[in-house]
């Protein structure tokens, strides 16, 4: 069964909306593990929009699952990543030019910057995802650069609006999968699934963790936290 994994950043968000205390992305993440995910995903981002870090360093402490830093790949957030240690690092574009035509980080365009905070990490003994299209030529740039997972971003399909145009984005994500894992790397995969689309994903055996946070986040205000993860773990099994 893969693993999932919740990205809690949509709670920040709200609480920085009055710049107040609630509601906690702590409290949040005690719960969310208590429904059964098996990681927290926070992005620190650099305008620290909202997970700021103090969140950072009392989710480090608390969390009992996995944490998984999502963050841009500058040397500023490497020594802070070095400082936290989360469990992974997930380099993700913030600015445009980082960004492939689709919205994954170019790895084959930034090789080298990306191959020196990828060591970065290693040598502080932090795994590191990098967070690509679902493409050859990404997947492959990204295991000369020695990342240890990717994550295939699925946001294509998960906004396709034709079903030709769904298959198409099933077909290159499984592809990529199947690349990654022969080049022995692990596999993630997320960005825009919801309660719905996952489950054609589901097919494809490569892919181990899903990071899974809109979606999760939005039901919950209607459902509740706890409802709202356990369904979807529902569906992963
Ligand atoms: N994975 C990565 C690398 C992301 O940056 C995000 C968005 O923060 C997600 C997964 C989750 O995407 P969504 O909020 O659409 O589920």
């Amino acid at each position: 069964m893969p693993r999932l994994g919740v990205n809690i950043d949509h709670v920040a968000t709200l609480r920085q909306a009055r710049g107040g205390t609630d509601p906690d992305p702590l409290t949040a993440s005690v719960l969310v593990e208590l429904a059964g995910a098996d990681g927290i995903v926070v992005h620190l981002r650099e305008d620290r929009r909202h997970i700021q870090d103090r969140d950072l360093r009392l989710l480090r402490e608390l969390i009992r699952t996995k944490l998984d830093l999502e963050m841009a790949a500058t040397e500023t957030m490497a020594q802070i990543a070095l400082s936290i240690k989360p469990d992974m690092v997930t380099l993700v574009p913030e600015q445009r030019q980082e960004l492939t035509t689709e919205g994954g980080l170019d790895v084959a365009g930034h090789k080298d910057r990306i191959q020196q905070i990828v060591a970065m990490l290693h040598d502080g003994g932090i795994p590191v995802s990098l967070f690509i299209e679902p493409d050859l030529a990404q997947v492959k740039a990204s295991h000369r650069v020695s990342a240890d997972f990717v994550e295939l971003h699925t946001g294509r399909y998960a906004n396709a609006k034709r079903s030709k145009e769904a298959d198409a984005e099933v077909e290159a994500i499984t592809q990529a999968a199947k690349l990654s894992y022969k080049l022995g790397m692990g596999v993630n995969a997320g960005h825009g699934l919801d309660y719905r689309n996952i489950s054609r994903l589901l097919h494809i055996p490569e892919i181990v963790e899903y990071n899974i946070g809109h979606s999760i986040i939005a039901r919950a205000v209607l459902v509740g936290l706890d409802q709202a993860v356990r369904e979807m773990k529902a569906l992963l099994r």
